[in-house]
């Protein structure tokens, strides 16, 4: 059993990274929190990293790990590949630049390419991040339907964007009734309106789902979920058939938020593996390869808001309205190509491998079950595809956020504190992400590790 507590493993922690401590102390003169995003904070301080290669990280003093962060997702191949990093290198010798700002081919065959695989994507529009496409899909679903309010689930995350940066992990003190969660700001900053404007719904109950929706069905524009929450526990299929059904009776639009689950869960994402057709989907992560990209697509009724008017060709896009008619988007950056052809030539690669970087998560996944299992610890392990959480519980299955608060976490932390120093690189608490670099060989060192672990606590 773990007889460490958590502040001796951090000090622990503290005192094998002093170069890492170092930066850190010179970070936080210049960067606020010493950190580029504030979910990479780890305590007591993050680590530093030097090098990647393949499914493993180098931090600045000299540890190994095998990376299950992954970036929190997009490094699907894990760390430098070399036929992704090739598409790169070509595309520049070929083309001459990596950016025009202007049309190029590439978008075409990038959508062609998506839509292949998720259908439901007549149209899109790429963007640089999740964000950036929730962001799009909300103004969007606001326009189509001349609705305010949009509603998410509770526990769920969209990006940082203010109309989603609520309730996404409230304390449960100021979250209300299971069954009728309040809106709860996740950060500071966030007015009034925005927070009315965002109802929480409970996720995985269709009853409560259904009362909340029907009530206010006038106001509300989309309703916004990940199909599974924090990309691993799953929407039952009578939810996820019945929020289906009930949106499209109600006139509120559906976004499937696939930013985690797209290419990942099943090349076909979410709404492939329960056969689900949303309204709106948006990607991000595993779709670049690595770099910042987002897209929104969709049904072509409600994209198709989007094109700017004044073609002057008949039949294709023509449309005379007014600016204030068009739904604006743009951005330096949308569809780059360099990133498009790193993304095509993962995906290409994803595809050919799929089939093994799922067995080799299912033999990580019930060898993590039984090494905590020998040591009288029964967790759950809930996940699809690529992706999972490990959660200790003595509960039949996590079925919502709230589930998730009744987990023992802090031993969950504990063990992984204690597999940073035998090699193994998570953020504490949080999912696992496999790589087609994860490969048995990986797999087994990781399953060492949890041994090692458990037998020096
Ligand atoms: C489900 C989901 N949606 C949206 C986002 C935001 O994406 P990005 O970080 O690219 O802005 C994330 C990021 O973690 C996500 O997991």
């Amino acid at each position: 059993m773990i007889r460490l507590t958590l502040d001796e493993l951090k000090q622990a922690y503290a005192d094998a990274n002093p170069k890492s401590l170092a930066a850190y102390h010179k970070a936080c003169e210049r960067i606020p929190g010493g950190v580029s995003g504030n979910v990479r904070f780890v305590a007591p301080f993050p680590l530093y990293m030097k090098k990647g290669e393949g499914a493993w990280l180098t931090d600045l003093d000299g540890h190994r790990y095998v990376d299950y962060v992954l970036s929190f997702g997009p490094l699907i191949h894990g760390h430098g590949n070399s036929e992704v990093w090739q598409a790169a290198e070509s595309y520049v010798k070929e083309h001459g630049t990596w950016l025009y700002g202007a049309s190029n081919e590439l978008e075409l065959e990038f959508a062609e390419t998506l839509h292949s695989y998720l259908p439901s994507l007549e149209m899109m529009r790429f963007t640089n991040s999740g964000t950036e496409a929730n962001l799009l899909a909300i103004r969007l679903a606001r326009a189509y339907t001349g609705r305010r309010k949009v509603a998410k689930f509770e526990g769920h995350y969209h990006g940082g964007l203010n109309a989603m940066l609520i309730s996404t992990g409230p304390k449960l003190q100021q979250a209300g009734a299971a069954d009728a969660p309040l809106s709860v700001p996740e950060s500071a900053g966030i007015a009034d309106d925005e927070l009315q404007d965002t109802i929480v719904l409970p996720f995985n109950d269709l009853d409560a789902v259904k009362r909340i929706l029907e009530a206010r069905a006038e106001e509300i524009a989309a309703v916004i979920l990940e199909p599974l929450q924090g990309g691993t526990i799953p929407a039952t299929e009578v939810f996820i058939h019945g929020l289906r059904t009930l949106t499209e009776k109600l006139g509120i639009v559906l976004v499937m938020d696939e930013v985690k689950t797209g290419f990942c869960i099943s090349m076909h994402g979410a709404q492939g593996y329960y056969g689900v057709t949303p309204d709106l989907t948006t990607l991000g992560k595993i779709i670049g390869g690595g770099m910042p990209i987002g897209v929104l697509g969709g049904k072509k009724e409600l994209l198709q808001m989007i094109a700017p008017g004044g073609s002057f060709l008949p039949g294709i896009g023509e449309k005379k309205t007014e600016k204030v008619e068009n739904l604006f988007h743009s951005g330096t950056y949308n569809a780059h190509p360099l990133i498009l052809a790193m993304g095509l030539a993962s995906l290409r690669l994803l595809d050919k491998k799929y089939d093994d970087l799922v067995a080799n998560t299912e033999r990580l996944k019930t060898g993590i079950r039984k090494a905590y299992e020998a040591h009288g610890i029964r967790v759950l392990t809930p996940g699809v595809g690529a992706l999972f959480n490990v959660y200790v519980t003595d509960k039949k299955e996590i079925k919502n956020y709230r589930d998730t608060k009744a987990c023992d976490m802090a031993l969950r932390k504990r063990m992984d504190y204690a597999l940073l120093f035998e090699g193994v690189y998570n953020k504490p608490g949080k999912r696992y992400n496999i790589s087609t670099a994860h490969t048995k060989d990986v797999i087994d060192f990781t399953l060492d590790a949890f041994e090692r672990a458990f037998q020096k606590l």
